[in-house]
């Protein structure tokens, strides 16, 4: 697929992986939206890169739903839906009592899952009237293999990888030229992950695969050790799971 000329929109791209890949499609020629909860953050962006077009909009929010896909109308409208935002939250051991997992377990489903399909249903008609368009879902390498540390996130990777590869079918099954990108990150340094000592890609490798990914229509984007899990969690699942899962992490889950 072609990136020069097509307007996207990222959601959550004032920071991480997000604000990468908005200076990245900048540069590959694109005309770039950003939306984020955080007014700060999408200010900076502008001031970095001026070009942008930044929105204020949370994918949790029903009316800010709507009122981003109103100005995204009166804007000319979008070839591309980025479906970038995305939380994660503290670890909690599921075993043992506490509120606080259904509480966190709601938001990461609202933002990580709910909010995908929120924004994918609001944009669909205008996608599939544009000559080439297409929706990228950023899923996760924990979609394959949960981790311990994360479960309930985890969980709502999973989730957005099975609606992924259907939304895919269905649109084919209608005849619809509207692509369908399922991108899957390893550990990448950026907030999300600024607590985690392990090994980390950088946003922006991660970022030109992306891209490498969409001009070559590669409609499942594997990155780095993504790639390596895949393969290992289909032939040797408890090998991938321990692998996620070192044993080190065990004392951290006991309380
Ligand atoms: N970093 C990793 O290792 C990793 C690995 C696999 C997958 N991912 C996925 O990659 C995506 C980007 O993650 P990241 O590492 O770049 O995280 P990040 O640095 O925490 O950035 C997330 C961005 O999403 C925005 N956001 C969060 N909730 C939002 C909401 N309700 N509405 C609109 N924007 C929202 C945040 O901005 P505001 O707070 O201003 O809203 C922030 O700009 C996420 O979907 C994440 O799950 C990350």
């Amino acid at each position: 697929m072609d990136i020069k000329g097509k307007t996207i929109l990222i959601t959550g791209g004032g920071s991480g992986i997000g604000l990468e890949s908005a200076r990245q499609f900048l540069a590959e020629g694109a005309n770039v939206i950003i939306t984020g909860r955080n007014q700060a953050k999408l200010d900076e962006a502008k001031r970095l890169f001026s070009s942008l077009t930044v929105i204020k909009s949370d994918v949790e929010n029903p009316e800010d739903a709507k009122v981003l896909f109103e100005k995204v109308v009166s804007l000319g409208g979008i070839d591309i839906l980025y479906n970038n935002a995305g939380v994660g939250s503290p670890a909690l051991n599921l075993g043992i009592a506490n509120e606080q997992i259904l509480k966190n377990a709601i938001y990461e489903m609202n933002i990580n899952y709910f909010g995908v399909i929120r924004l994918n249903t609001l944009f669909i008609d205008m996608l599939k009237s544009r000559t080439e368009s297409a929706i990228i879902n950023t899923t996760s390498i924990l979609s394959l293999v949960p981790a311990l540390e994360e479960p309930t996130y985890s969980a709502t990777k999973t989730a957005l990888s099975f609606y992924t590869k259907t939304l895919r079918k269905n649109l084919e099954i209608l005849g619809s030229n509207v692509k369908v990108f399922e991108l899957l990150p390893p550990l990448v340094a950026t907030e999300m992950t600024a607590q985690r000592n392990d090994k980390k890609m950088t946003p922006e490798q991660l970022v030109k695969a992306l891209i490498s990914g969409i001009k070559k229509d590669q409609f499942t984007i594997r990155v780095g050790d993504a790639k390596l899990l895949y393969f290992v969690s289909r032939f040797f699942p408890k090998l991938a799971f321990n692998l996620v899962n070192p044993k080190k992490i065990y004392a951290s889950l006991k309380q």
